[in-house]
């Protein structure tokens, strides 16, 4: 929650920004990729900056250089950059790192789920994530009626507040002649080029493996990535039957009751029917070794998968879902769960070794209130964990500070490999000339200190309470403009674009050579003879 002074702050600037939140500023962009200032590529109010004396980090190097930004853009990376203008802002770097800002490829803001609807919403949620140096995030659209155009048409309206720059990836929930029709439209009209794939949540989200080829199938056309949650949800509500006739009610029933097991299994079955119809896969909310090693696997043999762990599934463990106090033991209850100690450990070490390509959060959050629903059934817990706001800071601290992986790492798996995987780079993702201005200033020798009483989602308990760690965000610019400074956020509802993502991204590269190949390697059909009787 935010402090007294900085609501206050918010609160101004949500006021004096109603005007523009009435304006069409976040309307959806005509022209995927274009760096203009009608389509997220420029701040468009003229705002120039020189960052000075930094050292910038892009995923392919690390240099001494200044930065010079005009109108929500990166116009030039280089060594001593002259000032000569009072109207540029100089910003001092020294000593500190120039990054791409984050993008977080997995979030879930006001998302109606399990009986309720997730705390933070389009503003919220983004002046959390800036907070936290994310300055792009994906949400997920989650069909109503099983209808994608209305699924969509409500996460416009969610967006209008929006204060950051943010896409969307699809859900699909049902299957039918008009949901195929309908993902070429939101692929070819609306820039969605991922759909996702729930293998859990029996009788809601959950798919069957019919539906999954289906869907795997028409993504591989269209050029869309196609995602799974995998766990086995037959099995997940067998277990959850079995866990009650124990008398298991309360959250660590949660965890028991879907074991990594069922992770393991449904991501081997996701994989292995994504290579039956030799298309590319993206595991979201990669939480165990059994899932890990299934990936590690496939992508030993040549498959194109990859792995999203999450900031929850890295560093936190299940131990607290043990707690004897109810409000929080169940804020730690996600899916799939937080793992027993040692998950974390592998995750993290996959992470560097490149076998785990991106973080994400998987951010649904709920407030203590809404966790009560499962007060006395763990299975109405609603299942979500935070992490917007902390992801970057915690990625830094746990994995940098380590010597786990190095600076420049560390922007490939917060930032630049979700903007290639899709297809947004360089214009996000990137420090470089022509790219958006969404940029983070990090001093390293500085410290923070994580909890409910100072982050900006709405919900009064945080998975990380307490957390310390080196490393702090100091200055957040969002398209040119600096929106988080000396602990303040500057930022309006309805100012954030809409980013399309365009298909066939790099991970679709030469599927149709490898099809012609196995194609070329069937043997001809046998010609028999037919012996009259
Ligand atoms: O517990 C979770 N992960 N909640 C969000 C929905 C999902 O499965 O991604
Ligand atoms: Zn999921
Ligand atoms: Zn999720």
């Amino acid at each position: 929650m935010a402090t007294p002074s900085r609501r206050l702050l918010l609160l101004l600037l949500a006021v004096s920004a109603a005007a523009a939140a009435s304006h069409p500023a976040h309307e959806f962009c005509a022209a995927a990729g274009a760096a203009d200032a009608g389509c997220g590529g420029g701040g468009g109010d003229g705002t120039r900056i020189l960052i000075k004396g930094g050292t910038v980090v892009n995923a392919h190097r690390a240099e001494e250089a200044d930065v010079y930004i005009e109108d929500g853009v990166v116009v030039a990376v280089r060594p001593n950059i002259p000032v000569g203008d009072d109207n540029v802002r100089v910003i001092d770097a020294t000593g500190k790192y120039v990054m791409p800002g984050g993008i977080d490829p997995h979030t879930h803001l006001a998302m109606e789920f399990m009986g309720t609807v997730t705390i933070d919403d389009f503003f919220s949620g983004h002046a959390a994530a800036l907070a936290g140096g994310t300055t792009m995030h994906i949400d997920f659209v989650i069909p109503v009626g099983g209808n994608l155009t209305a699924g969509l048409e409500s996460y416009r309206q969610k967006a209008a507040k929006a204060a950051m720059d943010y896409g969307f990836h699809m859900a699909i929930t049902k299957w039918n002649d008009e949901v195929a029709r309908e993902m070429e439209v939101m692929v070819k009209e609306h820039g969605i080029n991922s759909f996702k794939f729930f293998m859990a949540y029996k009788g809601s989200l959950m798919v069957t493996d019919d539906l999954l080829l289906q869907g795997l199938q028409k993504c591989k056309s269209l050029g869309a990535l196609a995602m799974v949650h995998a766990e086995n949800g037959d099995a997940v509500a067998e277990g959850q039957k079995r866990m009650f006739d124990l008398g298991i009610t309360g959250p660590e029933g949660h965890a028991l009751s879907r074991p990594p097991i069922l992770e393991g299994e449904a991501t081997a079955r996701a994989i292995r029917l994504a290579k039956f119809i030799n298309t590319p896969l993206y595991v979201v909310h990669v939480m165990s070794i059994d899932a890990m090693e299934e990936i590690a696997k496939a992508k030993r043999e040549g498959q194109r998968v990859i792995g999203e762990p999450v900031v929850s599934g890295l560093v936190l463990d299940d131990s607290l879902l043990w707690d004897p106090d109810f409000t929080i033991a169940s804020k730690y209850v996600m899916s799939p769960p937080i793992r027993e100690a040692g998950h974390g450990k592998a995750l993290q070490a996959a992470l560097s070794s490149g076998i785990l390509q991106l973080v994400g959060t998987d951010h649904c959050t709920f407030n203590s209130t809404q966790k009560a629903f499962g007060s006395d059934d763990f299975r109405k817990i609603p299942n979500g964990v935070n992490g917007l706001e902390e992801r970057m800071h915690i990625i830094w601290d746990s994995m940098v500070e380590t010597g786990k992986i190095s600076v420049t790492d560390y922007v490939r798996v917060t930032s630049t490999e979700c903007a290639k995987i899709f297809n947004i780079y360089p214009r996000k993702g990137a420090i470089l000339e022509g790219s958006d201005a969404d940029i983070i200033i990090l001093n390293p020798e500085r410290s923070f200190v994580m909890g409910a009483h100072t982050h900006h989602s709405r919900s009064n308990t945080n998975v990380y309470e307490g957390r310390k760690g080196k490393g702090l965000v100091e200055v957040t610019i969002s398209r040119g403009r600096v929106v988080w400074e000396d602990d303040i956020l500057n930022i309006a509802p309805g100012s954030g674009r809409y980013v399309r993502m365009p298909p066939f991204g790099y991970v679709f590269d030469g599927i149709e050579k490898s099809d012609a190949a196995y194609r070329a390697s069937l043997r001809a059909p046998v010609q028999r003879r037919v012996v009259a009787a």
